[in-house]
């Protein structure tokens, strides 16, 4: 029989500084704290700000976790954390501060792939059965994979140039929206509004992800529709903009979908929060999985769950 385990996860890829505990698989408790706030007003992530608010906050947020968990060290077994891909800076206090607390206290250390948790966050509040299809759509990160276990991951394709969450926070700032954009771009769309479509009809769903093309383009438009006549000009450009990036999606996951003959789908990362790509998935005659919003973004949750399936 297995031994019994409780991880203590950390992560500290981005903005969002975030602690967990899970016992057996299960999530105990987790909490994240956005730096999001202060960095709304640099429009965008300032990574060394960034890193001094994780080193900040790691230590007052493990005494509440323990606090609030009633878990002490001595049931703990393992210290997870994130150790890539994120900002250099921000890995790193993550990284120091595990390993100095396993050190400390004793406890053996799982470096975590962020990605490889996104993937996994959807067994916190679901059994998906493998193989499956996994989207992760965040603001560092588009990329689908082709998941047959926890330790058998298939790339099957990735964003050649920017993430899609990048790209929503890039053209809310455009619409002078707030950081985070995606919300905001999302509380603006009209599905029923009538807009043109950017690109191609069809665009190639064997071709890579990419977007910086999408971006340029919506960029013009906003420069270009100033001068026109047209109602609700943010609203007419978020529409345009989230239906073709989420159109595209919807588009590359049918593709896969045949050629891999997977039935089932799962959705992760800070994008996954959003709707139409929400109600554009469960349209699709497939098993779809959308990860709950307490954990589509960074978490330490899905740290502490996946470094639970290594042991
Ligand atoms: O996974 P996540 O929390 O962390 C990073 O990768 O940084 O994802 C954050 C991203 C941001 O770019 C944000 O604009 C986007 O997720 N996002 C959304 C929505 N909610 C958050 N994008 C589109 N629609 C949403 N509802």
């Amino acid at each position: 029989m297995k031994q019994s385990h409780c991880i203590l996860g950390l992560e500290s890829s981005c903005d969002d500084t975030s602690v967990a505990l899970v016992r057996n698989h299960e999530l105990i408790d987790c909490i994240v704290v956005s730096s999001s706030d202060l960095q709304s007003k640099f429009g965008g992530v300032v990574p060394e700000l960034a890193a001094r608010k994780h080193e900040e906050q790691f230590i007052p947020l493990v005494k509440e976790l323990f606090r609030r968990s009633g878990i002490s060290w001595k049931e703990i077994t393992h210290v997870a954390y994130t150790n890539n891909p994120g900002l250099a800076g921000c890995l790193l206090v993550g990284k120091v501060f595990a390993k100095s607390l396993a050190f400390i206290h004793n406890k053996q250390i799982i470096p975590v792939n962020h990605i490889y948790g996104h993937i996994f966050s959807i067994f916190l509040t679901e059994q998906v059965k493998f193989p499956f299809l996994s989207l992760i759509v965040s603001g560092k990160t588009t990329a689908l994979y082709y998941v047959k276990g926890f330790r058998d991951i298939e790339l099957l394709d990735e964003t050649k140039d920017n993430a899609l969450g990048e790209v929503y926070d890039k053209v809310a700032r455009e619409l002078g929206l707030k950081y985070p954009g995606g919300p905001e771009i999302d509380k603006l769309f009209n599905r029923d509004r009538p807009v043109p479509r950017l690109l191609s009809n069809n665009p190639n769903p064997a071709q890579k992800f990419s977007y910086s093309g999408i971006l340029s383009a919506v960029c013009r438009v906003c420069k270009s529709i100033r001068a026109m006549n047209i109602e609700n000009k943010n609203e007419y450009i978020a529409t345009m903009f989230q239906k073709w990036v989420i159109d595209g999606l919807i588009v590359k996951i049918k593709y896969w979908t045949v050629i891999k003959n997977v039935h089932t789908v799962t959705i992760g990362g800070g994008v996954a929060a959003n709707k139409y790509l929400q109600e554009e998935i469960k349209r699709m005659n497939l098993d779809s999985f959308i990860v709950d919003t307490r954990f589509s973004g960074d978490n330490a949750a899905m740290i502490a769950l996946y470094a639970s399936y290594l042991i």
